[in-house]
């Protein structure tokens, strides 16, 4: 599995998942969440409605992921994770490694071969973004590791230069 870091923004990604940092509600939000459901028009709020009257009456947990297709995105399917918030008290970093973890699992059942994830929980949760990369590589790492997901690339989509930069150096890419 080939693990890439790039700045810009995850809604214009041609890959097959993209993972978007929600909340529990799945019914939008600000930051990038926000940003990948003006891209992939209202059809995805229509398919996280549709989530959550069977699958997840009451939201999606903390931890987990879920998926939709990706209507007007070039991704086939978006992968959504709540992240930890920090402002309300979620510190564990178990809890965001999760995020991670969870959203591969899904991509990986979903036969994507590759995925783009957000810093999740480096903005509006309120995480440090140092923190978000090593935990994100420590969980892509054991991931590879321990399945035989037929994922061949993960991608880092970052928004800002300076959390490309520290995510680079995080990966010593
Ligand atoms: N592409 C890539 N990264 C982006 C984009 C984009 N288009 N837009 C923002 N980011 P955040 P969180 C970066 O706040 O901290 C929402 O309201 C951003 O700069 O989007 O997990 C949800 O509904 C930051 O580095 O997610 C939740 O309520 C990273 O994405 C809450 O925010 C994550 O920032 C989730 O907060």
């Amino acid at each position: 599995m080939r693990l890439e870091i790039l700045q810009g923004d995850i809604t214009t990604r041609d890959v097959d998942a993209i993972v978007n940092a929600a909340n529990s509600s799945l019914m939008g939000g600000g930051g990038v969440d926000g940003a990948i459901h003006r891209a992939a028009g209202r059809e995805l709020l229509d398919a996280c409605r549709e989530l959550r009257r069977t699958s997840l009456p009451d939201g999606l947990p903390v931890g987990q992921a879920a998926a939709t297709p990706g209507f007007k995105l070039p991704a086939r399917w978006v992968i959504h994770t709540v992240g930890p918030n920090r402002h309300a008290g979620q510190n564990d970093p178990e809890l965001l490694a999760s995020c991670f973890r969870e959203s591969l699992k899904v991509a990986g059942s979903l036969g994507a071969r590759s995925v783009a994830f957000p810093a999740i929980s480096a903005g509006i949760y309120g995480w440090d973004a140092r923190e978000v990369a090593a935990i994100a590589l420590d969980a892509v790492s054991r991931f590879d590791v321990e399945s035989s997901s037929g994922l061949e690339l993960v991608e880092f989509v970052l928004f800002s230069a300076e959390t490309t930069d520290v995510f680079r150096s995080v990966f010593g890419a």
